[in-house]
């Protein structure tokens, strides 16, 4: 399979403190000389580009929280050969900056939200911002972007009685609802391993309550997810199931963090490091052939690989 889907970390900083996600262990932030400086970050993309990607995807920690995010934006979809670029928020901010990043050209957001209720909200994340997500949610429709989708997550005993009212999302509004199965993959989140609660659960609950759904037929980015509809609902609802599924055979995604490492696989160690080239120097062409590099290793990692065991969503942004 081709490589041509980068997804890019902007910040390892998040404003939501979420129980599957932020390390337990967290000793404050990387300090920000580490951090990749707009420019490089842009430099960075251009040379993927060159190298075969044709869509970027921004995430975090909390992408929304990276200074100038609506600026880099800007630089990064100028990149000639770009065909996407999309974002992952917390939508904590969307509620300000979807319009300017829509202005900016950003192509597409995917929001990620747990639960509609408030207090469950503030058990997952630990914050109270639920009416500012579902601001942002609705401003980022207000404000023109198609094709939005809502990532669910949904943990055995604390969100799972909220699976029909998310798939119900789907009927009312031009919206795609994706439940993605929780893949315990840091110290914190092996502590809540009991709360898997699987596509086949959560397929299950939809159909109880609101009838079958009708298999889509797969379409280019849909990625890992299997996509399916309710009869007369405006949107689709999609399905990540990292844990009871295997995609490794069709993945086309590789991940830079954002002090430059980059990752093969999301269960492979970081193997190279784009900063060192971009602060010493490196012309356009050895970024280029360190890039293709980094594509040739990516099939010896796999899921279930040796190397794989440790993974933070929360730096590497899912
Ligand atoms: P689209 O481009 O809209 O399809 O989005 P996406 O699924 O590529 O990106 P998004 O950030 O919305 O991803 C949602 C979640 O799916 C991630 O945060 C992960 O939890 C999961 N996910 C994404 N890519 C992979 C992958 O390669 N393997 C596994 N196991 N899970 C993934
Ligand atoms: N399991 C499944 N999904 C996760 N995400 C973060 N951590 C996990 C995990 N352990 C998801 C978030 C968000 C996306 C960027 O990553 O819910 O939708």
């Amino acid at each position: 399979m081709g490589i041509d889907y980068l997804r890019i970390s902007l910040t390892d900083r998040c404003n939501l403190n979420c129980i599957y996600c932020t390390p337990l262990e967290k000793n404050g932030y990387l300090p920000h000389e580490d951090l990749l400086r707009h420019e490089e970050i842009a430099r960075a993309a251009a040379a993927f580009v060159r190298a075969g990607i044709k869509k970027i995807r921004l995430t975090g920690g909390e992408p929304l929280l990276k200074k100038g995010v609506v600026e880099l934006v800007r630089m990064i979809k100028a990149i000639p050969g770009l065909e996407e670029l999309v974002l992952t928020t917390n939508g904590i901010y969307l509620g300000e900056l979807a319009a300017p990043l829509r202005e900016a050209g950003l192509d597409r957001v995917n929001i990620s939200l747990d639960t509609l209720k408030k207090e469950t909200f503030k058990k997952i994340t630990g914050s109270d911002g639920l009416e500012k997500v579902r601001d942002g949610i609705m401003k980022s429709l207000k404000a023109g972007f198609t094709g939005v989708k809502l990532n669910v997550v949904i943990l055995k005993g604390i969100n799972d009685g909220e699976v029909a009212d998310f798939a119900k999302l789907s009927v009312e509004h031009l919206l795609d609802v994706r439940f993605i199965e929780f893949f315990p993959a840091n110290k914190r989140s092996a502590k809540l391993s009991e709360a898997l609660f699987t596509t086949a659960e959560t397929r299950g609950k939809i159909e109880r309550a609101l009838g079958p759904m009708a298999r889509q037929p797969s379409a280019r980015g849909d990625g890992p997810a299997s996509v399916y509809k309710l009869v007369g609902a405006k949107g689709k609802i999609g399905f990540i199931s990292g844990r009871s599924d295997y995609f490794c055979g069709s993945c086309n995604r590789i991940r830079m963090d954002c002090i430059g490492k980059v990752y093969p696989c999301l269960f492979s160690p970081a193997t190279h490091n784009l900063r060192a080239l971009l602060r010493g120097g490196a012309d356009d062409y050895a970024l280029f052939d360190y890039i293709k590099n980094i594509f040739l290793v990516k099939s010896s990692y796999k899921k279930d690989s040796p190397s794989s065991g440790h993974i933070e969503m929360s730096s590497i942004g899912g």
